[in-house]
């Protein structure tokens, strides 16, 4: 089936080139000029395993197609998948400027008595897909066309992405008739995870409070998290001895440095934003973003504990990206880490694998007074204590006892509890994660 998707963001392009891969015929429009040469040859412009093969290969075979223009996408797909971005407001509300201008341009394409599916795949407000069949009465003003809105709702990780949309654990379509419906069942026909088919209100509060649902759970373990450091309790046992409960789950119960990227903030925000239109309680909601944005000062707070004096002191920080295996820093929780440690007057040397260079774009004032190192071990030289902020398997991996000799102090602080605290205290570290603090254990 020939399929349009709008954006070639982490979204769009992860979509695009696995329904390619799956033998449909992709059309992606993509209004930057300088993205769209790159992807035109095949080049990837995200960092995403996995991504870079079929990119090549569909864009080679022709399955994968990228257009700056909307007219040739909206004359030859039937079915739309919008795949832009929904970024938050200062008040939490999501910007839907992109979605509407979208809109606006399939309208004006569509070609008189033609029929068109618009496919809601970006994260949007609850209401959302019912709010543009009203705005496209309005837009259409005399034209004889039938448009249609579905939700289809996506739940891709950063750093597994392809995967996630290959073995996805269920699809969700929200549709408002029997062909909407059809369409989409044709087009997923090939996966057999369960598929969900209601109307669109659900499919889009479905994604709001799965992501919501899973950063409570993050917050909740990190409160847990604040009660095992005071009391000297280990909190990967906690999670551990609740995990096994099957109604509990082990996953999204590792305690750290807080969530970041660009979907659980934004999606709290907004779910909070849709109690708050409707008049109902959602303080819930905010106690699990008041409880993330508290934990960078957190984490400082430990450090203090362990180094008492930050000014003047070397601070050497492991991992800039909100999570591993991504290049993206979008809410990453380093970025007030470290600006809260260089209003204490520390001096900060930073290395991440593949996130330097994006937080450099992203936070330049801050980066304007931090070093940025070649590799781990220039990043650790003379430091007075190592932050660990991001949980990159190559840094369980390191030469520990490599690491130590570079330092002034031995002081580890591990936010993201994945290193082996017994170790580390036997190597001569005073190593502290964000619940047990080995060196207090050992006076
Ligand atoms: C999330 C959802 O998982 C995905 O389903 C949705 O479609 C998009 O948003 P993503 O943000 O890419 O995916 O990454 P995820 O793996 O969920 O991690 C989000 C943040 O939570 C990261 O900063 C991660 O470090 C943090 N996290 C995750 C924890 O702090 N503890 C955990 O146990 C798990």
């Amino acid at each position: 089936m020939k399929i349009g998707v709008f954006g070639a963001g982490y979204v769009g392009l992860v979509t695009a080139a696995c329904f390619a891969e799956l033998g449909h015929q992709l059309m992606v429009v993509e209004k930057n000029k300088e993205k769209l040469e790159k992807l035109k040859s095949g080049q990837n412009t995200i960092y995403e395993p996995d991504l870079d093969e079929l990119l090549q290969n569909n864009t080679k075979n022709g399955r994968l197609t990228f257009f700056l223009q909307t007219e040739t996408v909206v004359e030859n797909c039937d079915v739309l998948f919008l795949c832009v971005g929904t970024p938050p407001k200062e008040d939490g509300s999501a910007d839907m400027s992109q979605i509407e201008s979208a809109i606006i341009e399939i309208i004006r394409c569509v070609s008189p008595s033609a029929y068109k599916l618009i496919v809601l795949k970006s994260t949007v407000p609850v209401g959302t897909a019912a709010r543009l069949k009203e705005l496209i009465q309005f837009y259409k003003d005399d034209k004889q066309i039938e448009i249609e809105i579905a939700s289809n709702p996506e739940f891709l990780k950063e750093g597994v992405a392809v995967d996630d949309f290959m073995n996805p654990e269920r699809i969700v379509m929200g549709v408002s008739s029997q062909k909407a419906a059809e369409i989409l069942q044709n087009i997923y026909q090939s996966f057999s995870c369960p598929k969900i088919v209601t109307n669109s209100n659900t499919a889009e509060i479905i994604k709001y409070a799965a992501n919501s649902f899973l950063a409570t759970k993050i917050s909740f373990i990190n409160m847990v998290s604040d009660l095992c450091d005071a009391v000297g309790a280990d909190v990967r046992q906690v999670a551990l001895g609740m995990g096994y409960d099957d109604r509990i789950g082990s996953k999204f119960l590792k305690a750290g440095i807080g969530f970041g990227g660009s979907c659980f903030p934004k999606d709290l925000r907004a779910f909070a934003h849709a109690g708050d239109k409707n008049n109902l309680n959602f303080n819930l909601l905010d106690e699990v973003i008041r409880i993330n944005n508290e934990r960078p000062a957190k984490m400082v707070n430990k450090l203090k504990d362990l180094l008492w004096v930050l000014t003047g002191k070397t601070i050497g920080i492991l991992g800039l990206t909100f999570k591993p295996e991504t290049d993206d820093v979008r809410e990453t929780p380093a970025f007030p880490f470290i600006d809260a440690l260089l209003k204490e007057g520390a001096k900060v040397r930073v290395f991440d694998p593949i996130g330097m260079s994006n937080f450099k774009t992203m936070f330049h004032q801050v980066s304007e007074k931090i070093d940025f190192a070649s590799d781990e071990y220039g990043m650790s030289e003379n430091c007075d204590a190592i932050v660990l902020v991001t949980d990159w398997k190559q840094f369980i991996g390191l030469d520990w006892d490599r690491i130590l000799q570079n330092m002034n102090l031995p002081v580890i602080l591990d936010t993201r509890n994945c290193l082996n605290g017994e170790e580390m205290t036997k190597k001569r570290f005073i190593y502290a994660d964000t619940s047990f603090n080995y060196a207090k254990s050992r006076r």
